[in-house]
Formats: structure tokens, sequence, C-alpha cells
């Protein structure tokens, strides 16, 4: 197997970091990486937002506030432990990375095409830090949709969309994978 093909099969989302800090310049190998993705037409749509302290503790108030609802929604009880969890998982991640693509509201296929890309650019950005033996673990969770986010990073959600919320760390344990057989995706027709 080449040094590729291994990074990429072996690659697996990190859910829990060992308290070690991940130094800047392996993020900037990363985005060197990720400024490499295809993009058609060259518009190079995706933006990467790396949040320090100030920036997160921005995001504590809502994030309490989702977590109360999440317990409200599923009939749990709402307690300490829990909001100390959800605070944790924004101020402790080693690093955090916002990313975003460029919105298009007059062209909706160009704004499909450049999700494709910023997609291609997150998945570029996290096999590198993957290579330097970093994992992370791309969120969507509901704070990535919510106003208090992007007033925090100052930007506009007219002109960019955040895409994902990485969470970046070296590994605590590495899960094993669940994919489809090769039987079950591929097909060569006559
Ligand atoms: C677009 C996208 C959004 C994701 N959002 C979340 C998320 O909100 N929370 C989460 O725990 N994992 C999220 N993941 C990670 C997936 O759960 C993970 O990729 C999947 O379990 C397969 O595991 P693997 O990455 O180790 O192959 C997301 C992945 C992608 C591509």
């Amino acid at each position: 197997m080449s040094d590729v093909q291994k990074n990429i099969v072996g690659r697996r989302t990190i859910y829990r970091f060992i308290e070690k800090e991940v130094e800047n310049k392996h993020l900037e190998i990363a985005f060197e990486a990720a400024r490499f993705a295809p993009s058609h037409k060259h518009t190079n749509p995706w933006k990467f937002y790396v949040m320090g302290p100030e920036t997160r503790n921005l995001l504590m108030p809502v994030v309490e506030q989702l977590s109360r609802k999440k317990c409200i929604d599923n009939n749990l009880e709402i307690n300490d432990e829990i909001l100390k969890r959800a605070r944790n998982k924004i101020l402790k991640a080693p690093a955090l990375v916002a990313v975003t693509t460029s919105l298009s509201p007059n062209d909706l296929f160009r704004e499909e095409e450049d999700y494709a890309a910023s997609v291609c650019a997150i998945h570029n950005f996290i096999l590198s830090l993957w290579g330097q033996g970093i994992g992370c673990q791309w969120s969507t969770g509901s704070i990535t949709r919510h106003q208090i986010i992007y007033d925090s990073l100052g930007i506009s959600h007219e002109k960019e969309r955040i895409i994902g919320l990485l969470k970046i760390g070296y590994p605590e344990k590495i899960p094993e994978p669940k994919k489809k057989e090769l039987s079950q995706i591929r097909f060569y027709l006559d």
C-alpha cells in the first residue's frame, strides 16, 4: 500500500484526545494541504478560522442552552456534569477550527459546486493532520447553525456558511472502522 493509501484508509474520526497541545506548525502544514484542494472555476470557496480561548468562550451561553434543550427533548435530567461536558467539548479541544464555504444565493449550482470543493479542502486538511499523527472530529452539531458562532467569528451568514467545526488533537483511542464492502459500492458495467 502506498503511504497515501495507508493514510486514507487508516484515518478515523477521533472523539477523545489526550491532553497535548497541537502546535500551529502542524496546522499550517494542513492548511497548505487544504489550499491545494480542487475547485471548479478556481473559486477556492473555503475559509478556516482557528478559534482561540476568547472566541470559544463567546459560545458558552448558547452551548449550555442547547445542552439543556437536548436534555429536555430526550427526557434526561439536567445536571452540572452534563453542562460541564458540553462546555468542555468546545473549551478543551486541543485545537478548534470552524470551516466555511462561500454562498452564492443567485447561483445555486455554483453554491453546490463550492460546497463540494470546500468538503475536499476539509478532507485534505484532515488527512494532512492524520499523516502528522493528529486526529479530528468533524462536527455539524446545532452550534454550527447558531447565529452566535457567526458573531463570534465576525462573519455574515449571508456570505458564508459554516460546514464544519473541527475538534483537533492527538488521539486517545482510534475507533474501529464501520464501512461498506467494496462490492456494495463499486459496479463495473458492460
Ligand atoms: C459532513 C459530516 C458531518 C459530520 N458531523 C458529525 C457530527 O456532528 N458529530 C459527530 O460525532 N461526527 C460527525 N461526523 C463524523 C462521522 O460521524 C464519521 O465520519 C463517521 O462516523 C465515519 O467514521 P470515520 O470518519 O472514522 O470513517 C461528520 C462527518 C461528516 C463527513
